[in-house]
């Protein structure tokens, strides 16, 4: 980081206020955000960090007509519950507001005003598609009709989720509003277009010659646009959501929710200054001082808005300050699969803080050491435990709470001198010297998993250092050298609590309060003298507890039936067959069995042998293949229906005579069927 900035701006992209937040959200941006700015604070460099709630555009439209209530119903509860809960969560936003603000919607709309007065935009008319029935116009997702490739019948305008094509809504046949199910006719509407084209040579220039420190999938994802030839994109929409555009005959329309929402962050930062002015000054230092280093912190689907139109928005504007350098990540994923709003398949924050109170810093420390930062990753429950009680727990926990407890049986609390320093000791202490400047170097990388690995090594060479130099014995032949051995104990857990401070910021504080550690900063990250002798230290307590199985196998059992909901949700009975006339069904001979035995087949994972009572006074032998559903005891005394006259077959050397008919379920279970009353066995079906 170049020594000419004075601050740094930092956002983190804000949530569309149309539900909650998930750990996605959290190790996409919130957790590497929170991280970034907890250390610029400690660090004594100024630092202001946004965020809000992104309240405009389609989806919460959409939230709002399922549950048949307001939009500003639907943002206003989200908002609360996303604000609340990442307060909850330890993310330390200066300011966290919205962008249904009366500042947002002023700024916003004099940024468009001022573009449009100077001719920055491209007035363009074409057709859209239009309902005349609710006379809007459609984006996009709202559209469906026959895919044009594997004619699916609801395909998305942007894609059909069948096949995987990506589609305009053009090419879709038979186009019908997807919430109303109206036919489309296509209108006449007139929008104003960013002409990203005329940035294309400049943003090469920006971003491919002067940003090649960016992260290479940002770098690379820019790449790809820019070497595919920018266009010109709309940014107005006819949605009756929005800030509305302040031109004449613009009635109707909408600046494009991409259009606003990233002024969010300016206009936040004028909400916090213009109530502040005394703490930060004036917002104009923020957004146009040339010293102050703007960081945008992101997902990966937002990549091409934030390097892409919004800093050409910023340049057309032509006043504000450019991204010095946007971290994405990439996606995490939940025990393998996508983590899906819409099918509610996620790990919800609000839910996590109730179900597993206390242990913000636990999901904290997980999601870091897991974080997407280079690939997409994979969040599962086994790991979080095995996270926590085996590093956690296990390395920061043990160690802290052994050289507490020493102090407390040794020395009633009370801190011990120093004495002089061992070979051993010096070794440690040398190990320890380096670890400020990496933590440093790597948090200004914006490497945050391979930091919080550094400062969890910190544990992990005080947990060695107590092991090998082995105090509980010393204690009795040589007492003075335990005092000597319990102050670096006592000032590398202070060291801990430091260091950690960015990543678990609620552990950190307990710790501080454990060794009564009142003042701290950043550089005093390898100090051996950061507690004083004599200080009297309160009782310790445990810094991190096990996580339970019971906790995970709940948490996993949660998700695993928000997959059977889905599964049961979307479950499409298959077509009715061919007509068959009465006489071709009363070929089949379908009777009531009566289970008089029933045992696995040997060397057969599917197959159940069944006894039956089929009125014959004869046994009769049919082999099932339902294994996999019923144990044999719970079908013993049991009515099946079963077809008599089925040509006998022969399976692992077993003759069946007959088959026993079951339901398939929509998830491909099988269940027996039977009759609802007592019938004798050899009844026949009809
Ligand atoms: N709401 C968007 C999303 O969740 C992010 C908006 S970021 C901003 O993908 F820059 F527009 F604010
Ligand atoms: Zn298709």
């Amino acid at each position: 980081m170049p020594q000419t900035f004075k601050r740094t701006t930092v956002t983190s992209a804000l949530p569309y206020a149309n539900g909650p937040v998930h750990i996605g959200h959290l190790a996409g941006v919130y957790v590497p955000a929170d991280i970034y700015s907890r250390y610029l604070r400690l660090k004594g460099r100024p630092v202001m960090f946004i965020g809000g709630s992104d309240e405009h555009g389609v989806p919460v439209t959409i939230r709002a007509r399922k549950e048949g209530i307001t939009v500003q119903e639907v943002v206003d509860r989200y908002h609360q519950l996303i604000k609340e809960s990442f307060r909850e969560f330890g993310i330390s936003f200066d300011i966290y507001s919205r962008t249904t603000s009366e500042t947002h919607h002023k700024l916003a709309s004099d940024f468009f005003r001022k573009l449009y007065d100077e001719g920055k935009f491209v007035e363009q008319t074409s057709e859209q598609f239009y309902d005349e029935q609710t006379q809007r116009f459609l984006t996009d997702r709202n559209i469906r009709g026959e895919c044009p490739r594997c004619h699916a019948p609801e395909a998305y305008g942007d894609q059909c989720e069948k096949c995987g094509a990506t589609l305009s809504p053009e090419e879709l046949i038979n186009p019908y509003n997807a919430e109303t199910g109206n036919p489309l006719v296509k209108k006449a509407t007139k929008h104003w277009y960013l002409p990203l084209d005329q940035y294309q040579e400049w943003l090469e220039q920006w971003i491919l010659k002067d940003h090649t420190e960016w992260r290479s999938n940002v770098y690379g994802q820019c790449k790809s646009w820019l070497d595919g030839g920018l266009k010109p994109r709309a940014v107005t929409r006819d949605l009756d959501w929005g800030i509305p555009v302040p031109v004449e005959g613009a009635e109707g329309k909408v600046l494009y929710v991409w259009f606003d929402a990233p002024i969010g962050y300016i206009s936040n930062t004028k909400e916090l200054c213009d109530n502040k002015p005394e703490v930060w000054g004036s917002w104009e230092t923020w957004w146009k001082d040339p010293e102050t280093r703007l960081v945008h912190f992101i997902g990966k689907d937002n990549i091409v808005f934030h390097c892409i139109v919004f800093p050409s928005m910023l340049k057309a504007h032509g006043e504000y300050i450019l991204p010095d350098n946007v971290p994405s990540n990439e996606f995490l994923n939940l025990e393998g699969n996508k983590i899906s709003t819409s099918k509610n398949y996620a790990v919800w924050l609000h839910e996590y803080l109730r179900e597993m109170p206390g242990r913000q810093d636990e999901l904290r420390y997980v999601l870091t050491a897991n974080a997407p930062e280079t690939k997409d990753n994979d969040f599962t429950w086994r790991d979080y435990q095995a996270r926590c009680n085996n590093e956690l727990v296990a390395v920061y926990g043990n160690f802290v709470n052994r050289a507490l407890q020493l102090t407390q049986k040794y020395y009633e609390g009370r801190v011990p001198a120093c004495g002089e320093l061992t070979d051993f000791d010096r070794d440690t202490l040398a190990e320890f010297r380096d670890v400020k400047e990496k933590l440093e170097s790597l948090l200004e990388g914006f490497k945050f998993r391979e930091a919080q690995k550094e400062a969890m090594n910190l544990a992990r060479i005080g947990n060695k250092y107590l092991a090998d130099s082995e105090p509980w014995k010393v204690i009795k032949t040589d007492p003075e050298r335990v005092k000597t051995i319990i102050n670096i104990s006592l000032q590398i857990t202070a060291n801990l609590a430091i260091a950690f401070e960015p990543f678990l910021p609620f552990s950190s504080k307990r710790l501080r309060e454990m060794i009564a550690m009142t003042s701290f900063s950043w550089e005093q990250i390898g100090s051996m003298d950061l507690l004083a002798e004599g200080t009297q230290l309160p009782k310790p307590e445990l810094l991190f507890t096990k996580v339970e199985d019971s906790d995970i196998e709940f948490q996993i059992k949660k998700l695993e039936d928000t997959i059977k909901a889905n599964e049961a949700a979307n479950y499409k009975a298959a077509p009715v067959k061919p007509t068959v006339s009465f006489e071709e069904f009363e070929k089949m001979d379908i009777r009531v069995g009566l289970v008089k035995a029933c045992e696995k087949v040997k060397k057969s994972k599917k197959l159940l042998k069944f006894t039956i009572d089929d009125g014959s006074g004869k046994d009769r032998t049919i082999l099932s293949g339902i294994a996999q559903w019923y144990e044999p005891e719970q079908l013993v005394g049991k009515r099946v229906l079963f077809i008599a006259n089925f040509a006998p077959r022969t399976m692992m050397g077993e003759t069946s005579e007959g088959m026993i008919l079951s339901a398939v379920n929509y998830n491909g279970d099988l269940s027996v069927t039977t009759t609802l009353d007592d019938v004798k066995g050899g009844s026949q079906v009809g």
